[in-house]
């Protein structure tokens, strides 16, 4: 179409029109990715203050972009420009940083367990000061502050984190950065890349500030105003229920994740650590598991004790060469598997009622797996046809070619639910 001054408002219209109808099909789909989840420690506390920032891609690859604040009751809850690999950490006064690999789902609300484990010697912690906010034009600033490390052995991570905006940038030293991020970084003044933030206007309370050396030790987290932003934690309240899927702490520091991955099957892993659990077996209070550390198979024996505050599991492992005793406390219930359901809201629910039969836009799916046939095409109801359909949609449902088969198979499993 050619615009002319007659007939640009036909032009103008039709574009809005276009707009309009573009917003109608496919602002449904779009829904924000978050990575949420509570801070709890390995001594049974809750924080109330701290840091969280994410680097896209890779864990360690230094390629920091977003981040928060935790919240007073533990909480941190952070908009993701866009899911797949990314690698979260969490600082906290008094403990020691949670470095973790995320795979992120696009779409939904991502909760990671974080447990921090005690820092056992906060005397050699690293420490910041003299944070100066420096205007550079009306529209960007950057940062300047002091690093110091008593036992000389910073890390790359220097943070500063935009709270409200959720944000985290990194600064390197002001006498350049250095290449290998497994060196030893040195003391003295480090300075950010251009903000692209007016800084009339900014409340430098929203700016955080974390950094660690490369024993994971991070010392206080500042404001912008340079005040630690350290709160007293608060006691972990939940009721702890007598099972074995949830969060557990061994006497060896290390933290688990059990789950049930179907009925009546458990199994088991180690985060940050190389113990391997092949299988789990539950008779009664006892627990077997199979297990293999460093190559070698082992065995352990466990009994589960049920208590009104303490659920554990104790007993000996033995491996070749090698046994002893292993003592495993409960930190954290299992969260109830939601994520089916998280990506049935996030991309199908403007749609369908999953709970009523009648007609949103899409026939309600209630029942939908104990019904003979499918609502609209009346092909029998099996997997293989329900997954074509989410692929390739029908005549007024849109295709949903972007899932992955593992998406597609967890909403499939959230469906016959219900
Ligand atoms: C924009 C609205 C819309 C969205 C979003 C949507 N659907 Fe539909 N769906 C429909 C409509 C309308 C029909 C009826 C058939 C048609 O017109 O395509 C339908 C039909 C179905 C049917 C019945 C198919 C049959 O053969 O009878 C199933 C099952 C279904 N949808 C599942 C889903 C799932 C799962 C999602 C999310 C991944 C989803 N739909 C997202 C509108 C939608």
């Amino acid at each position: 179409m050619i615009i002319t001054s007659k007939n640009w408002h036909r032009f103008f219209f039709f574009t809005l029109g276009i707009g309009f109808i573009w917003m109608l099909t496919f602002s449904w789909a779009w829904s924000q990715t978050y990575v949420s989840g509570k801070v709890i420690t390995s001594d049974g506390m809750v924080v109330a203050s701290g840091a969280v920032a994410l680097e896209k891609g890779e864990l360690h690859n230094n390629a920091f972009l977003s981040g928060g604040g935790i919240n007073t009751d533990g909480t941190f809850k952070i908009p993701l420009p866009s899911g797949g690999p990314w690698g979260l950490h969490v600082y906290s006064e008094k403990y020691i940083y949670f470095p973790l690999q995320l795979q992120i789902t696009e779409g939904i609300d991502n909760e990671i367990p974080v447990i921090l484990p005690v820092d056992g010697n906060p005397g050699d912690d690293p420490h910041i000061s003299n944070i100066r906010f420096l205007k550079m034009t009306d529209q960007v600033f950057r940062i300047n502050m002091q690093v110091d490390d008593p036992n000389n052995n910073l890390g790359p991570q220097m943070l500063a984190i935009d709270t409200k905006r959720f944000k985290s940038y990194r600064l390197v030293p002001k006498t350049g950065d250095l290449k290998d991020k497994k060196a030893d970084f040195p003391t003295g003044e480090y300075t950010s890349p251009f903000i692209p933030v007016a800084l009339n206007g900014e409340d430098l309370k929203d700016w955080i500030f974390a950094v660690a050396d490369h024993q994971c030790s991070n010392g206080a987290v500042y404001n912008g105003l340079g005040q630690s932003v350290f709160k007293p934690l608060l006691p972990h309240a939940e009721k702890l229920t007598c099972e074995i899927p949830g969060i557990w702490k061994s006497n060896f520091e290390k933290v688990y994740n059990f789950s049930q991955t179907a009925p009546g099957k458990l199994s088991g892993e180690q985060f940050e650590g190389n113990l391997i659990i092949d299988q789990i077996n539950q008779k009664a209070e006892k627990v077997f598991l199979d297990i293999r550390f460093k190559g070698e198979k082992g065995k352990a024996e466990l009994q589960m004790l049920c208590k009104e505050n303490s659920v554990v599991m104790k007993g000996t492992f033995n491996l070749p060469g090698r046994s002893g005793k292993w003592l495993f406390t409960k930190l954290k219930n299992a969260k109830v598997a939601k994520t089916g359901q998280n990506i049935f809201l996030a991309n199908c629910a403007a749609c369908h009622y999953p709970d009523r039969k009648d007609t949103k836009v899409g026939p309600g799916l209630v029942g939908l797996f104990t019904h003979p046939k499918l609502p609209d095409s009346g092909l029998p109801v099996n997997e293989n046809n329900v997954r074509e359909r989410i692929i390739n949609g029908g005549k007024k449902m849109p295709p949903f070619k972007h899932l992955k088969d593992e998406q597609i198979s967890a909403i499939i499993d959230y469906l016959k639910t219900l």
